[in-house]
């Protein structure tokens, strides 16, 4: 891909059929996601309790939007930037010394590798104006050794960010299990042991022309819950509310939290897996890196048996997370629509 990404005009690979192109002018620029302030000092001034206002705020745009953004979540100011810079350098590598980490075969731990979708019978995929990379942040200390040697701060970097991420993954699965009503470790509990947590660092070069491609195509997450850092200055994350999409505006020192899948099958359907995109611009780069947290494989999903009441019948059947993978791989190259090949149709 980095020897397209000078070309003055867009090589056909990447050029969408007509009906999927991003339509730019379109996008709502009045409306974004809720930003979350998550210090309870703030709060417990006024008599009012700080977690319980926090709990309703995430619970709302959990119910709403499925995405949010955080400010004062705790991760220091100075180890996000880091971060940033660390996947931005490992991206802007020569293509040479990346080309050992590319690879399509997904059960790699490791992996660099384009996103595409199929195109009509006969005719080639189209390319994605993007690189993704992606690796383990779980068990860490078996994936550090795995971690590119360059840029020489990667490892370091990474290990201290995805502690700092852990705990912030856990607070905010905390929080989102209260505004159920639940045990605040339920979803954790529920999500299970050994989750499977994967970073993605996304890199999106200036495109010669953003009309007609799509940095990431329409998609909803198939783990539970998405942290995601991004390049500050630069729009590109957008959601769907209200049927209109509308661009994330990135927010400085915050985190972009979507609900992916599993969490809305765990909450029977009451908190949201939104459709969201990533479309590319002339002028800047972009990157971002996102944190997934999901189920192993192993594990049993459903709809969380304290949720459900006569009201409240299952939406979703339960399944185990490898059968949910399969048809996530089922439907690769579409605009997936996984969690649906799970819903009971009887109610
Ligand atoms: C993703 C994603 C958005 C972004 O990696 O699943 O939606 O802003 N990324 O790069
Ligand atoms: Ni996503």
């Amino acid at each position: 891909m980095a020897s397209d990404t000078s070309l003055a005009s867009l090589s056909p690979t990447y050029i969408l059929p007509e009906d999927m192109r991003p339509q730019l002018s379109k996008v709502s620029t009045l409306k974004s996601i809720p930003i979350i302030d998550l210090n309870e000092d703030l709060y417990s001034q006024n008599g009012d309790h700080g977690l319980s206002r926090i709990v309703h705020q995430v619970s709302q745009a959990c119910e709403e939007y499925g995405f949010f953004q955080i400010i004062n979540h705790g991760v220091p100011e100075e180890l996000c930037q880091k971060m940033l810079t660390a996947i931005t350098d490992f991206f802007n590598l020569p293509s040479e010394e990346k080309a050992q980490y590319f690879s399509t075969d997904r059960t790699k731990q490791v992996r660099l590798f384009n996103y595409h979708l199929k195109a009509s019978e006969g005719q080639e995929n189209i390319k994605m104006w993007s690189e993704a990379f992606s690796h383990n942040w779980h068990p860490l200390e078996n994936c550090t050794n795995l971690l590119p040697k360059n840029p020489p701060q990667y490892r370091e970097v990474f290990d201290e960010y995805a502690k700092e991420m852990g705990r912030l993954t856990n607070r905010l699965l905390s929080l989102m299990s209260l505004g159920l009503g639940l045990e605040k470790d339920c979803l954790v509990k529920k999500i299970g042991d050994n989750p499977r947590l994967r970073a993605q660092g996304n890199y999106y070069p200036p495109c010669p022309d953003p009309e007609l491609t799509l940095g990431l195509s329409v998609h909803t997450d198939l783990n539970a819950l998405t942290a995601v850092l991004q390049s500050e200055g630069v729009t590109g994350l957008q959601v769907i509310t209200d049927g209109k999409w509308v661009s994330v505006d990135p927010v400085p020192n915050a985190f972009v939290v979507n609900l992916g899948d599993q969490i809305q099958v765990l909450s029977n359907g009451r908190y949201k897996s939104v459709h969201h995109r990533a479309v590319t611009n002339k002028e800047k780069l972009r990157v971002s890196l996102a944190m997934f947290y999901g189920p192993n494989p192993d594990t049993w999903m459903g709809p969380i048996e304290e949720l459900i009441d006569e009201e409240h019948p299952p939406v979703y059947r339960r399944y185990r997370h490898s059968e949910f993978l399969e048809e996530f791989f089922r439907q690769e190259g579409t605009r997936r629509m996984v969690k649906d090949a799970f819903q009971l149709r009887n109610n």
